[in-house]
C-alpha cells in the first residue's frame, strides 16, 4: 500500500521537511529575559523525539516591548544565539526541521501567563509596560491602550524583524514564521477593528496591509534564499466589520510575490468574544482556499487531532501540511501514533528513533 501522503517528505526550497505534521507555535511562558531554557528544551525536545516533521519554536518577540508575558521567548540580542541553537541542534539530531515564530504582541503585550487570572494585563507593580499599536484603540474594555506607533517607529519594528530573522539564521533554524495573527501587532494593523489610522498604513486594504508587507519583503532579503519562510494569519477576525477571506486571500497574493512559501491558515485573536464555530477542523477550509485561490501552500490548523483526519486534509490537497497545538501537548508522540495506525509500515512511514523500536514493531 502506498505511503500516506501525511509522511511524504515535503521539500521547500532546499529544506526538507521528513513529513507533514508539524509543531504549531505554542508559548510556554516560562522564559526569563527571552531566553529558552530546560523547560523549552525537554517541552521541544520531546515533540522532536515524538517524530514531528517540523519543530516550530513559540511566538518570540523581536523587541521586549513585543512579548506577551515576561515569560515569552525573545530573540532581540546576539546574546539570545546561543540557547536558541542548542534547541534546534538536539532537533536536528533528531532528523527533524527547526524553526521558529517571530513576533510582536503590540496591543496584546505586557500581560501576565495565562494561568494567572486568565493572563490579565500587568499592573504596574508587577512590571508593565507601554503597548503599541496602529492606533489609540484598546483590545477590550480591561486592555490598557497602546500608544498609536509613528512611521519612525514603525520603521525600528520592521528593522527588529529583521534583525531577528538575523539571528534565527545564526542559530540554525530552517524556517522562520512571520506571526501576522491572533490579534498580534501585524493582525492590527490588518484589520479595520484595530487600525484606525489616516496614513500610508491605515484605511485601504493596501495601505493596512503595508506593515506585514514591508516586514515581509525586508525579512525575504536576509533570510537565506534557500530557506522557506512562512506567515501565519488569522485568516477571518470572526466578527463584524473585520478582517475577512476574502482579505486574506488578496493578502495571500501579496505575500506569495513577497517571498512567501507557505501561508498558516489560523483565525480570530482580535477582539474578545468573537463567534468562532469551533469544531474538528474548523479553519481548514481556509487553508482549502487560499491555496485553491492563489497556489500558495498552506498549512491547516485548529482541532486536528485524528491521523486519518490529518491524513485526509493533506490528502484531499486542502493544505500542504497540518498543525497540532493541543494534540501534541496531549501527546508529543502523535507522529509516531499516526505512523502506527495509519496504513503502511510504520518504519516506512517514519524514523522511529532507535531507542523506541521496541515499542513499534
Ligand atoms: C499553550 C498554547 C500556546 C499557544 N501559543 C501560540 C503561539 O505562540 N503562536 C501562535 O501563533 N499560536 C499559538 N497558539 C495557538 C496554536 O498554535 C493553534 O493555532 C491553536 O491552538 C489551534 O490549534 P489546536 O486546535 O491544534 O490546539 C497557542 C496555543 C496553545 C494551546
Amino acid at each position: 500500500m502506498a505511503k500516506p501522503d501525511l509522511f511524504q517528505p515535503w521539500t521547500l526550497r532546499d529544506v526538507t521537511f521528513p513529513n507533514r505534521i508539524f509543531v504549531s507555535p505554542m508559548c510556554q511562558y516560562s522564559a526569563e529575559d527571552g531566553y529558552p531554557n530546560d523547560w523549552h528544551f525537554v517541552h521541544l525536545g520531546s515533540r522532536a523525539v515524538g517524530g514531528a516533521g517540523l519543530v516550530m519554536l513559540e511566538a518570540t518577540a523581536v523587541t521586549p516591548e513585543g512579548r506577551i508575558s515576561p515569560g515569552d521567548l525573545g530573540i532581540w540580542s546576539d546574546d539570545h544565539i546561543s540557547e536558541f541553537k542548542r534547541n534546534v541542534d538536539f532537533i536536528h539530531a533528531q532528523g527533524t526541521a527547526a524553526g521558529v515564530q517571530l513576533g510582536h504582541a503590540g496591543r496584546k503585550a505586557s500581560c501576565a501567563a495565562p494561568w494567572v487570572d486568565g493572563g490579565r494585563a500587568l499592573t504596574a507593580d508587577e512590571g508593565a509596560w507601554q503597548t503599541v499599536g496602529p492606533s489609540a484603540v484598546a483590545f477590550s474594555e480591561d486592555s490598557p491602550t497602546p500608544h498609536a506607533l509613528s512611521v519612525d517607529e514603525i520603521g525600528e519594528i520592521i528593522e527588529a524583524f529583521v534583525a531577528a530573522a538575523r539571528r534565527a539564521e545564526a542559530a540554525g533554524m530552517d524556517m522562520i514564521e512571520i506571526h501576522g495573527a491572533h490579534g498580534y501587532l501585524l493582525h492590527e494593523f490588518l484589520s479595520p477593528l484595530a487600525n484606525r489610522r489616516d496614513d500610508e498604513y491605515g484605511g485601504s486594504l493596501e495601505n493596512r496591509c503595508r506593515l506585514a508587507l514591508e516586514i515581509t519583503q525586508a525579512v525575504r532579503a536576509v533570510w537565506p534564499a534557500n530557506k522557506p519562510l512562512f506567515f501565519r494569519i488569522s485568516a477571518s477576525d470572526f466578527a463584524e466589520g473585520g478582517w475577512t477571506i476574502e482579505d486574506t486571500v488578496q493578502l495571500a497574493a501579496w505575500l506569495k510575490d513577497a517571498g512567501v512559501d507557505v501561508l498558516d491558515c489560523s483565525g480570530g485573536g482580535n477582539v474578545p468574544n468573537p463567534d468562532i464555530p469551533v469544531g474538528p477542523g474548523y479553519q481548514t477550509e481556509f487553508a482549502a482556499r487560499v491555496k485553491r485561490e492563489t497556489g500558495l501552500a498552506t498549512g491547516a490548523v485548529g482541532m486536528i487531532t485524528d491521523p486519518v483526519q490529518a491524513e485526509h486534509i493533506v490528502h484531499s490537497g486542502q493544505a500542504d501540511c497540518v498543525l497540532l497545538a493541543r494534540e501534541l501537548l496531549r501527546d508529543p508522540y502523535f507522529a509516531l501514533r499516526a505512523a502506527a495506525e495509519l496504513h503502511g509500515d510504520v518504519h516506512d512511514n517514519i524514523d522511529v528513533p532507535k531507542q523506541y523500536r521496541r515499542a513499534f514493531r
